[in-house]
């Protein structure tokens, strides 16, 4: 799931056209950062838990919500997509969260600390949407 969002977010600090497009593309650079390190995080603690991180062909992509918008010029396509992959990690993280409680805390304290990076994530996009909403663009 990081690794997709990478690769989502690295076209679309790419893609986008316009003016009002340079925030988005400033935003997804450097949140092609942050995602990156979560997927380190997770393959090392894969790892520490005596497990094998999977290869390249083992990789199944799902974010149909991220795919190039037909005008690169389409910036609330991208914002839309953007909290989708946002919220579709928090529910996955939150389940991580609960599931590994009586289990394995290690794993629950990273996990809770990823889980506030997308809710910052998402919560920035949220607000960009409202902007595109306000002047009914959205
Ligand atoms: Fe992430
Ligand atoms: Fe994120």
């Amino acid at each position: 799931m990081e690794i997709e969002t990478v690769m989502s977010y690295m076209a679309n600090s790419i893609n986008p056209d316009g003016v009002r497009a340079q925030e988005i593309i400033e935003s997804l650079e450097e949140d092609v950062q942050e995602e990156l390190g979560h997927a380190r995080q997770f393959g090392e603690r894969i790892k520490e838990l005596y497990g094998v991180v999977p290869g390249s062909l083992d990789f199944k992509a799902e974010q149909d919500f991220l795919q190039p918008p037909e005008q690169q010029t389409d910036i609330v396509h991208v914002i839309k997509g953007v909290i989708a992959a946002e919220t579709a990690a928090i529910e996955h993280y939150n389940r991580i969260i609960e599931f590994s409680d009586d289990k394995d805390l290690v794993t629950q304290d990273m996990v809770i600390a990823i889980l506030r990076d997308e809710e910052r994530h998402r919560r920035l996009f949220e607000g960009f949407l409202r902007e595109y909403e306000a002047e009914g663009l959205a």
